[in-house]
């Protein structure tokens, strides 16, 4: 009889189970990493893998005509550029502007604008980026941001990326948001996309911009669901348990990474 350590077992176990990982990762192109959930004690995390399948993006052919030109110009995946996508094509007439705040190379800008141009929407859109990086990050709230990452962007990359879709170019607010941009005058908003990475500066975007949301507005968070941008994910947490906001907003955690306030 063969006497195996709890070592051997654990090795064992897992050469059994590689083949079946990389089945599934080649299927569903999906890559599984484990995530050691003990990283950020109060924020718990694991790989989540949704067991549903219906997957309206393969065949949207109006979302792919963009999606396939942006995807190399974003670091956002296909599923939330989708719901960006669907989002935006719904609050497309409603009487507000729409503003992301960080755009980095344009990639979901450019998502926002096509569901806004397919939508003959009449509202304006304001793109913001500091292009020099992230920044107000690295309070006790964050984790992984420091301030400078995703510094490797330009206005030239946004020009291209419009030009290869022959989309107009939206209003571009060069600086940090919206401290740089006491001069702005956006009264109403229906549409936010925020993805600025960390506590504060996400912080300073949304109180910016919640007393402008109109009836039936959206603010989509990227970084709510993962891992390094837990100063996002502490920021909407405490923004939600605000008696305030859970009168006035609905409150949506989508499994792809996105929180989502839709204003009542
Ligand atoms: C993760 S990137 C955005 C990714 C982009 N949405 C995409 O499609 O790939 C985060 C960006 O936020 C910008 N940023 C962070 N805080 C900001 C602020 N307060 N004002 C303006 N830009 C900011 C950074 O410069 C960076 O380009």
């Amino acid at each position: 009889m063969v006497i195996l350590s709890n070592l051997e077992i654990k090795l064992k176990i897992k050469n059994f189970l590689i083949p079946f990982k990389n089945l599934i990762e080649k299927s569903f192109k999906i890559k599984i990493i484990r995530v050691r959930n003990q990283l950020v004690p109060d924020i718990p995390h694991s790989r989540i893998v949704s067991e549903s399948t219906y997957s309206p993006w393969i065949k949207d052919v109006s979302f792919n005509e963009i999606y396939q030109v942006a995807k190399n110009y974003t670091l956002v995946d296909e599923y939330r550029m989708y719901e960006i996508y669907n989002l935006a094509s719904q609050i497309s007439s409603l009487d507000g502007d729409v503003l992301e705040v960080g755009t980095w190379r344009g990639g979901s800008s450019a998502i926002i604008q096509g569901a806004l141009k397919k939508c003959n929407s009449n509202s304006k859109f304001f793109i913001a980026d500091t292009f020099k990086g992230v920044v107000k990050a690295g309070s006790s709230k964050d984790t992984r941001y420091k301030g400078g990452e995703h510094s490797d962007a330009s206005l030239e990359n946004l020009r291209e990326l419009y030009s290869k879709l022959k989309f107009p170019i939206p209003e571009i607010l060069i600086g940090v948001f919206p401290d740089d941009h006491h001069e702005l005058d956006i009264k109403k908003l229906s549409l936010v996309h925020s993805d600025v990475d960390a506590y504060d500066s996400t912080s300073g975007v949304i109180k910016w911009c919640l007393p402008r949301m109109v009836k039936g507005g959206i603010i989509i968070f990227d970084d709510y669901g993962f891992l390094g941008t837990e100063g996002v994910t502490r920021f909407v947490n405490e923004l939600i348990s605000d008696m305030l906001i859970k009168k006035e907003f609905l409150f949506i955690h989508n499994l792809n990474g996105h929180a989502i306030l839709i204003k009542k």
